[in-house]
């Protein structure tokens, strides 16, 4: 999690949730949209995944979609399941809630990677329970409290990573 973070070594940041259809690809579109706008693109590497296989191969979810893109954000997301492989690969592993952490850490049988599995509301400057809540079942409401919530974390995040960028 100290690292530096140069060009020849983007660091690599994976957002997980249940399905891979609302809470971590919206998370996903963000950051890289924060990056983005920073033009910071060759320093981060950022994917998102779920921990059930309920989804596998869909786009985001469409009322996801609306408000991202009521906000400027595109969601590229095609939802596959998160790995064993995922462990080693990632930088930071970012859970949407504590079930999704659970089942990530259950996964995992490296204690070098307990580190690097945490939950994205630990970067919220108002993290409540630290959860995402899930809003599959919901209405709209739900969806654009995942995007504020996800924003917020996602901004203040990028704020503490941007202090550890150097110049290849
Ligand atoms: P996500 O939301 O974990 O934020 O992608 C969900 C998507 C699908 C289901 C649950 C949550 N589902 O039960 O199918």
């Amino acid at each position: 999690m100290n690292q530096k973070i140069t060009k020849d070594n983007p660091y690599k940041i994976c957002f997980v949730c249940l399905g891979n259809i609302c809470r971590s690809p919206t998370a996903e579109g963000v950051f890289q949209h924060l990056v983005n706008e920073r033009d910071l693109k060759s320093y981060f590497y950022i994917d998102s995944a779920g921990t059930s296989a309920y989804h596998i191969g869909e786009p985001a979810n469409s009322k996801s979609q609306w408000v991202a893109n009521q906000e400027g954000v595109k969601l590229h997301s095609k939802a596959r399941r998160f790995e064993k492989a995922d462990l080693e690969e990632f930088n930071l592993i970012l859970a949407m809630d504590h079930e999704n952490l659970s089942n990530i850490k259950h996964l995992n049988g490296n204690p070098e990677y307990s580190d690097k599995i945490k939950l994205l509301r630990e970067f919220d400057p108002q993290p409540d329970d630290k959860s995402v809540p899930d809003p599959y079942y919901g209405g709209m409401q739900g969806f654009n409290n995942v995007f504020q919530i996800v924003h917020r974390s996602c901004a203040n995040l990028l704020e503490e990573l941007e202090k550890r960028i150097v110049e290849n």
